[in-house]
């Protein structure tokens, strides 16, 4: 007791000057927020929108075994209970679906177990380095719906060292949920969605909900056969790091496991890519969140032009990976909120438009309408420099986070709000390509979806690119003149990127379902699935008219729909043999493959920041299995690690016996993507050449022609045998060097931009006209 209390004054004497920095937590203790001198430090304590705090002191938290109360503004509604007892223990009974605890973390603290409703489900760790109150010791949001009782047991033996046996209590947070909201699929909705194709359901696909993210899944990218990499905005989620929420998290697609990173900026909007060393940049984001938007500093850097590390992490240990930031070298050139990333055929990333600052629909004033290259390049002499694109001014307002995929030329084609081009980046030269019809818009807010069809040898890989979903809104009004209940569109538009496709121009089909934000994702056998989204609204939160919760969009779409490239038009889609889920995907969710073949869905999160009112925050994930999942799938034995360019490489692989005799082998290159704001960028699928030897058992594969039709990097072998896929093999296309370091390039861009001019310029504004300017919030 006396020894807990000293290292408590200690601790506070540490806080009050300021001194509990370490270089690493440099961002999160001392930091000094806007319009104050004094170092604050950051309480993860937060009660969101849908919850319900109770106190330590509350009648309906009950203790056992020796309890001591503390008094200090430090804590939640001024007190705080703790023991140091062995074996006393706090218990709650609640209603709801989720349920955290918080209270403070120092050298004097020591573990405990939590159970749930009898069960034993995690050993908890409160001591720490770092005096800090108001910590989360412990939360689970995934419980079902109902009455549940957590009860905490001190158990001392923390960190093995004298003293650290406290456990304390300063307030229980309770998510309420709804009966109906997660568990059970919603009867109600799938009859309404899709009335015709209820008594089509068979088992066929399946869909199951394991695991959550801990940080909300805005932009995934899968990084290794066993993790994904997620990054999220600056806001209270429940995984913490270092006594703050994480904002970025590598989740474990086997073990369900979620690891915080630690980042620096923040990455809201951002946009990445793999380079072609296996290295992954994460790209733009916005300003540093204030108190004004989020009643919290959290001690974030300026995110804007930031260019966020994440080497290659190849190992199902993911302990030492993490993300490395140092504007002052590694950078872009100007502020970039919503910027599309593609890797193209030198391995260099193409970072396009973007505007300079948050805010809601793009304009005139905070458009950038440029381009700017990861290493810099110099193009015509624009030494490293942004260079200009017409397209990005054509298109106001509505074309951020452009659709963007490297074409078999060499050349990108991009489509932003109703308009399309082809961008011959050694040239700067802009082809641009017939409107898209009936006046649908595809880029955000009013957001669609767009992914290049699958490339084959068999056509000399001719490119067709495919757009679903979107608004015919007119994207000059204000918010106030949109409903979240206008309709979307369900319109598809296709063409053929040949000399002939482009003459015919677009090819319209229609969806079953109106989509706004749906998210599409190709299959290794050739197919696409739509999933995700609404049916009405737009994008992004509290612009509009009729908002649900903060939503700008509402009715959500429940059921994926399968999309066949190959079939016959009319006879394209399908939804037979999905089950519909009861989780709305709308804002800042996405769905990817999966390495296994399955489809992952995460995130929803139309918020400024956590909510648990409809529609709230998600953390749950769902897999989509389609029905290839259950069925005897081909296995790949042996594989290379790296594949050169029109190398050929031999694949150990045992084939399920085919009925049909010889079996139909099909070799698929896939790039998994980085999704983000149903921006599916880098999503690829090459047929490669291949055959299958005598011995029945080796496939000779051989690699991509260039860089032009699969740009070096990173990717994925399937092998699929009458329409069923293997799992994914992991493979580095080309010589996974990194992309050519142009340096005077480089120097050149470093020199003569600034570092984090937008914070920046909020200082010298605020310096000169005395007066506090707030980031943008959305
Ligand atoms: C805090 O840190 C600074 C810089 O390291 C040092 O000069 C100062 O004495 C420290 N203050 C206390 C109270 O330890
Ligand atoms: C769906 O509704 C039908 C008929 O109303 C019922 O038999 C079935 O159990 C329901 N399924 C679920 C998953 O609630
Ligand atoms: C960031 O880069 C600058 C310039 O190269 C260097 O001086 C500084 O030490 C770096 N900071 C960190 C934390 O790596
Ligand atoms: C342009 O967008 C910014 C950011 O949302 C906003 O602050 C500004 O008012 C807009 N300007 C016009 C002319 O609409
Ligand atoms: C850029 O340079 C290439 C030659 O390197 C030239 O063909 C092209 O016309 C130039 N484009 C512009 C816009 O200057
Ligand atoms: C890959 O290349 C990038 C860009 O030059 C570099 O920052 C990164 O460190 C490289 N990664 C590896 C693993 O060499």
């Amino acid at each position: 007791m006396i020894l807990y209390s000293l290292i408590l004054v200690q601790a506070l004497l540490v806080l009050a000057s300021g001194n509990a920095t370490s270089t690493r937590e440099s961002a999160w203790n001392g930091h000094i927020a806007p319009g104050s001198d004094k170092p604050s430090r950051f309480l993860p304590y937060y009660v969101p929108p849908g919850t319900k705090s109770y106190d330590s002191s509350s009648p309906f938290v009950h203790y056992t075994g020796t309890w001591i109360d503390s008094f200090s503004p430090a804590y939640v509604h001024n007190t705080l209970r703790w023991t140091e007892s062995i074996g006393s223990s706090v218990s709650f009974t609640f209603h709801g679906t989720g349920i955290e605890m918080f209270g403070n973390v120092d050298r004097s603290h020591g573990s405990s177990d939590v159970f749930m409703d009898g069960r034993k489900v995690k050993t908890v760790d409160s001591w720490s380095d770092y005096a800090r109150q108001q910590q989360r010791i412990f939360w689970d949001y995934n419980l079902p719906y109902g009455k549940h009782t957590i009860k905490v047991i001190n158990i001392g033996k923390g960190h093995g060292m004298m003293g650290n046996s406290v456990l304390d209590v300063d307030a229980f947070v309770v998510t309420k949920g709804t009966a109906d909201e997660g568990q059970t699929p919603v009867n109600a909705s799938l009859a309404l969605e899709t009335p015709s194709r209820r008594t089509l359901i068979s088992p066929e696909w399946t869909l199951q909900q394991k695991g959550v993210t801990g940080v909300a899944a805005m932009q995934l990218a899968i990084i290794s056969p066993s993790h994904a990499i997620i990054f999220d905005k600056v806001e209270h989620n429940p995984l913490t790091l270092d006594g703050h929420p994480a904002w970025a998290a590598l989740y474990n697609l086997k073990t369900h496991a979620v690891k915080p990173l630690t980042m620096q900026s923040n990455s809201f909007c951002a946009g990445g890519t793999f380079l072609s060393n296996g290295t992954f940049i994460n790209v733009g984001g916005n300003p540093v969140v204030s108190h004004k938007t989020s009643a919290a500093d959290f001690g974030d850097l300026d995110g804007l032009q930031a260019i966020r590390i994440f080497e290659p992490c190849n190992s199902e240990n993911v302990d030492k990976c993490d993300i490395y930031e140092n504007h002052s070298r590694v950078r872009m050139a100007t502020p970039r909120w919503y910027p599309t990333v593609v890797r193209i055929s030198d391995g260099s990333a193409m970072i396009i438009g973007g505007s300079k600052k948050g805010g809601w629909n793009n304009n005139a004033t905070v458009n950038n309408p440029t381009i700017e290259y990861w290493p810099p390049k110099s193009i015509n002499g624009s030494n490293g420099m942004p260079i200009h694109l017409p397209f990005l001014v054509d298109t106001l307002n509505s074309n951020l986070f452009p659709i963007a995929f490297a074409l078999p030329d060499g050349r990108m084609f991009m489509a932003a709000n109703r308009d399309a081009m082809i961008y011959d980046w050694q040239r700067n030269q802009e082809q641009r390509l017939p409107r898209i019809p009936n006046g649908v818009r595809v880029t955000y807010p009013m957001a669609g979806t767009g992914l290049l069809l699958p490339l084959s040898p068999q056509n000399d890989y001719a490119p067709e690119v495919l757009l679903c979903g979107g608004s015919t809104i007119d994207d000059q009004k204000p918010g106030y003149e949109i409903s979240s209940q206008d309709p979307a569109s369900s319109q598809c538009s296709r063409i053929a990127l040949t000399p002939k496709g482009i003459a015919e121009g677009w090819q319209v089909e229609q969806m079953p379902q109106a989509r706004m934000m749906p998210d599409a994702v190709l299959l290794p056998t050739g197919d696409i699935i739509i999933i995700n989204g609404a049916r009405t609204g737009i994008s992004g939160y509290g612009n509009v008219k009729d908002q649900v919760g903060m939503s700008n969009a509402d009715n959500p779409v429940l059921t994926p729909v399968l999309y066949k490239p190959s079939a016959p038009e009319g006879q394209r889609f399908s939804s037979q043999g999905m089950q519909s889920s009861s989780i709305p995907r709308l804002y800042h969710s996405v769905a990817t493959l999966t390495p296994n073949g399955d489809i992952m869905v995460a995130g929803s999160n139309p918020n400024l920041d956590r909510s648990e009112i409809k529609y709230g925050t998600e953390y749950r994930v769902e897999w989509f299995g389609p029905p290839y999942m259950k069925m005897k799938r081909p296995v790949i034995v042996g594989a290379p690690g790296k594949i050169l360019f029109g190398q050929t490489l031999k694949f150990i692989v045992n084939l399920p016996a085919s009925p049909k005799g010889a079996p139909d082998i099909k070799v698929v290159l896939m790039d998994l993507g980085f999704v983000t704001h149903t921006v599916h960028a880098n999503s690829r699928s090459v047929y490669l050449v291949a055959s299958l030897l005598d011995d029945g058992e080796t496939i000779e594969v051989t690699g991509p022609p260039s860089g032009n039709i699969y740009p070096p990097g990173p990717g994925w072998i399937f092998i699929v045998v009458d329409g069923v896929p293997s799992t994914g093999s992991e493979i580095m296309v080309g010589d996974g060097k990194g992309p050519k370091v142009d340096r005077a390039a480089l120097n050149n861009m470093l020199k003569k931009t600034k570092v984090d001019q937008y914070e920046a310029s909020k200082k010298s504004k605020k310096s000169k006209k005395g007066k506090k300017l707030h980031s943008g919030s959305k």
